[in-house]
């Protein structure tokens, strides 16, 4: 097993960078992409950070590193359709360009979601019959115009409560779970190829959340609607992760139903800044375990990383205190869980899954 790994390193060892670029190595792994979300420079603005833009787009732009990428914000309801009918791809547009331009994987995100929503869509009185119209339309109008770019799309975003019930969101209120049936079914015929995902956080450890995400996908086959993937967030705080064996387990729940799954919005922040040594060998551990879980599983496709550059994520502006949840630091120096992903993927070349097979052979031909 460990000759492949040797055999590997020579030919990793001739590329520009220092240290070995993940999505090369998450390719050996037999995944098919290692993937980080990024935001448009107008949504970035906030870090007041322009002059990092170059260092940072570099990065970006090496497929060796990421091969997958997706619109942080851009896609999501308030962005694509800010008032009732009237549609504006501006901001969704930047990120699939460049990741066509680049020659990556676009990962779609995110058609149903109760926040980041339209003010309008909380504002208005609807009867099921006007609501039914309007998710239709909002799917129909953002499936199409992404049709054929997007690998995947996150269909319905976070519908479940934390034990497994029903959000209530306004689409809930007005439509019951039926909003998640006219969502997928819509996006299955406006996008025949992209892969629909039901996305949601906390979907990596076994339990009545994990059960609730199995229930949407067994409903839907029921009805005979298509539903391809589950995506499992892991937005993780160090320490806090579920184990290794906790998350090849859940992912394995859902593969036994005949999806694929993904790591869609992996960060794992740390509760108290600034960051010591001890708190970023616990993310260490918890980056290095999402992404062997899923280097471990066939049906796990691929990680994305929800940005990569710290001074970029959502984390601070959400939980007061908390940060450096992502694998670059301010300086553009990496995080020591840079070198656990690496180890996670270095891991899983070695195992002799049909996975891996694939993956080295991936390696070498290219
Ligand atoms: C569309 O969105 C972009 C980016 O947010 C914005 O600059 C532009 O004014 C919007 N266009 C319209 C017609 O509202
Ligand atoms: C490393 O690979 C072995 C199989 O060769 C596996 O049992 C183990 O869980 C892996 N460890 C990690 C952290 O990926």
């Amino acid at each position: 097993m460990r000759s492949h790994l040797t055999t590997a390193l020579p030919l990793l060892a001739a590329t520009p960078l220092a240290s070995a670029q993940i999505n090369k190595w998450a390719q050996a792994a037999g995944l098919k992409y290692f993937g980080a979300a990024t935001d448009t420079p107008g949504q970035r603005e906030r870090a007041g950070l322009e002059a990092a833009y170059p260092q940072y787009d570099a990065i970006l732009a090496d497929n060796d590193m990421f091969g997958s990428t997706t619109p942080t914000n851009g896609q999501k309801w308030l962005f694509v359709e800010p008032e009732q009918g009237v549609f504006n791809f501006t901001e969704g547009d930047i990120t699939a360009d460049l990741a066509a331009e680049q020659g990556k994987i676009l990962r779609c995100h995110a058609l149903v979601w109760h926040s980041q929503l339209a003010p309008w869509v909380e504002a208005t009185e609807w009867t099921p019959e006007t609501l039914t119209e309007a998710i239709t339309l909002h799917v129909q109008t953002v499936a199409e115009h992404y049709k054929g770019q997007c690998y995947a799309w996150d269909v319905v975003n976070e519908a479940l409560n934390e034990d497994g019930t029903w959000r209530e969101s306004v689409f809930y209120e007005v439509l019951g779970e039926d909003y998640i049936k006219l969502a997928f079914r819509v996006a299955s015929e406006a996008d025949p190829e992209a892969k629909l995902y039901y996305n949601d956080y906390n979907l990596e450890r076994p339990g009545a959340k994990v059960n609730g995400a199995l229930r949407i996908v067994e409903m839907l086959q029921e009805d005979g609607i298509r539903i391809d993937g589950v995506g499992m967030q892991a937005h993780f705080t160090a320490g806090g992760a579920p184990s290794l064996d906790e998350q090849i387990e859940v992912i394995e729940s859902y593969a036994a139903l005949g999806v694929e799954v993904a790591l869609t919005e992996l960060d794992v922040r740390l509760e108290t800044l600034p960051p010591t040594e001890e708190t970023l060998a616990l993310q260490k551990e918890d980056y290095k375990n999402a992404v062997a879980a899923c280097a471990q599983v066939d049906a796990c496709v691929g990680v994305t990383v929800w940005d990569f550059y710290d001074p970029f994520s959502w984390v601070p502006y959400t939980f007061e205190g908390e940060g450096a949840a992502l694998l670059w630091f301010e300086d553009f120096t990496v995080h020591p869980a840079y070198n656990g992903v690496i180890a996670a993927l270095k891991n899983a070349t070695g195992l002799c899954a049909s996975k891996a097979k694939r993956g080295m052979a991936q390696l070498f031909n290219a």
